[in-house]
Parts: structure tokens; C-alpha cells; sequence
């Protein structure tokens, strides 16, 4: 009996010691303050796998939105550039420069003009007359005599050009060699039409296959030009080739431009498709 009374009493201290020391272990505060909450993520919190999947993008994929920020659309529905000192700034039929839009910085710079005298057309921005510069010298130590015909161009200007055009041919016809005002490179001061003696002067296709032409297409990025609308880019930009117009972009993106053989457009990631009317 006493035996009974024994391994009883051994039983149920055993159950209580038990039950004190789970307790204990369960309700007593535990000093977290080594813990680092950072690391204490509930499940709830946790992205599950397949969000984590979908968010994951290799770094050669991650394009960066150039043209971010750098437009608006004005009351009548058109698309005005913002950026317009930017070196890279868009412009195209698409895209319109403020119509009192004029560069500050517009400089004559020290290359070959047919004419003499003063005109509006001779300037350009100054990074690009003097990226202009070294282009022309460069050309002319490789015994290439290229002419500056047409840099800088006002609104106003532009306006006047393309409403003749308009009236002899047609908007549509004038469109694909001239652009509509406020649309144009030119206004930009960052293009210049180039030509040769051996054309007179003149801006047509054919100065594509001139020495002074071929010279152009394949040196102008080196200087921070590009030829801005090829022959097999005319769904991209809008306009008919035209060999002799450069536009300053820098020598990055010239370079880039011209070995991948992409447009400004491409180069931008400007995906809005040229439409046929403005
Ligand atoms: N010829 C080009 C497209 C211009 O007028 O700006
Ligand atoms: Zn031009």
C-alpha cells in the first residue's frame, strides 16, 4: 500500500513539474532585443514565389525611359517638347517645339558657306558649331570640301518654307521633305544641311553617292553627328532620305546611333508611330 502511495505521488509530481515547466517556458518573456526585426517577416508579408518571379528583370533588359518627363500635351491636343535645350531633345511629327522656341546659344561657326553674307540659316548651338568645326577640319585634312547650306531655321522661317511648298505641291508631298512648323530640326539649332561644289550647292539624294557624302555617312558620329533620315527609316522618322542632314546628338549617342543603325526614335525609345497626316 505505502508502495501504491508512493509511485503515486512520484506520478503527479512528475505531471505538475511538467505542466510548471511548459508554463513557464510558454508565458515567460523571452529578451529579443538582440533580434534584428528586420529578419521577422510574417507570412502574410512574404511575396509569394510567383510575384517574385514576375518582378524579376535582368539587368540587360531594363531599359531607361529617355523621354520621360520631356513633353506635354498642349490645349489643342499636340505634343510639345519640354526639353528643348536638351542635346537629345526629340523632335518630329509628333513632337512639336514651342513656337517661340529660340535656342540662346546660337553661334556662326567657322566653316565653309557658298555665300558670304549674314543669315539666320548660318548659326547653330555652340557645342554643335564647334562639333561642326572639327568635322569639317577633319573632312577637308582628308582633302573632302564639304559646304554648309542650312543650320539654324525659326519658326517663322520654317513656316514660310513649308506654306510655299504646301501651296506648289500639296501638304502631303511637302511634308515628307520639309517639316510642318514648330516640327522642324532646324528650329532645334542642332542640324545643318550639308552639300558639295560638284552638286552646285543643291540638297538631293545624289548627294548620298558624292565622295563628300559617303565621307559624311560613315565619319559624321565620330564628331557627335548623325545622318538623321536614312533611306530604310521612313516608316520610323516620316520623312524621304536626305543625306545631307546632320543633327548633333553627342558622340555617345552618334556612335551608338550609327552602329546599330537606329534612329534618334530607337535610340529614345520613342515608340509613338509617325502619323501619315500632322
Ligand atoms: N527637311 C527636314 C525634315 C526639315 O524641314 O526639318
Ligand atoms: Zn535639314
Amino acid at each position: 500500500m505505502k508502495k501504491r502511495l508512493f509511485s503515486l505521488t512520484i506520478f503527479i509530481l512528475l505531471i505538475v513539474g511538467v505542466f510548471v515547466f511548459r508554463s513557464k517556458t510558454i508565458s515567460s518573456p523571452v529578451d529579443s532585443s538582440h533580434i534584428d526585426d528586420s529578419y521577422i517577416v510574417s507570412n502574410e508579408d512574404k511575396p509569394n514565389e510567383r510575384e517574385v518571379e514576375d518582378e524579376y528583370i535582368p539587368e540587360e533588359e531594363v531599359v531607361e525611359d529617355l523621354l520621360a518627363g520631356t513633353s506635354f500635351v498642349d490645349d489643342e491636343g499636340r505634343v510639345i517638347v519640354k526639353n528643348t535645350d536638351d542635346i537629345l531633345v526629340l523632335v518630329n511629327k509628333n513632337r512639336n517645339l514651342p513656337s517661340d522656341y529660340v535656342p540662346e546659344d546660337l553661334v556662326v561657326p567657322n566653316v565653309r558657306f557658298p555665300f558670304e553674307e549674314f543669315h539666320e540659316k548660318k548659326q547653330m548651338r555652340r557645342e554643335a558649331a564647334e562639333a561642326l568645326e572639327e568635322l569639317f577640319s577633319a573632312a577637308e585634312e582628308e582633302g573632302i570640301y564639304l559646304f554648309a547650306i542650312s543650320g539654324y531655321r525659326s519658326y517663322a522661317r520654317q513656316k514660310y518654307l513649308f506654306d510655299v511648298r504646301a501651296e506648289r505641291d500639296g501638304f502631303e508631298a511637302a511634308n515628307k521633305l520639309m517639316a510642318y512648323p514648330g516640327q522642324s530640326e532646324h528650329q532645334t539649332g542642332l542640324a545643318m544641311d550639308v552639300s558639295c561644289q560638284s552638286l552646285g550647292f543643291d540638297l538631293n539624294e545624289n548627294f548620298g553617292q558624292t565622295v563628300e557624302g559617303l565621307w559624311l555617312k560613315e565619319n559624321a558620329h565620330k564628331f557627335g553627328f548623325i545622318i538623321r533620315y536614312q533611306k530604310d527609316k521612313v516608316d520610323i522618322t516620316g520623312y524621304s532620305y536626305e543625306p545631307w542632314h546632320i543633327r548633333y546628338v553627342g558622340k555617345d549617342a552618334a556612335k551608338e546611333i550609327y552602329e546599330k543603325n537606329i534612329t534618334l526614335e530607337e535610340y529614345l525609345g520613342d515608340e509613338t508611330s509617325i502619323p501619315v497626316h500632322n
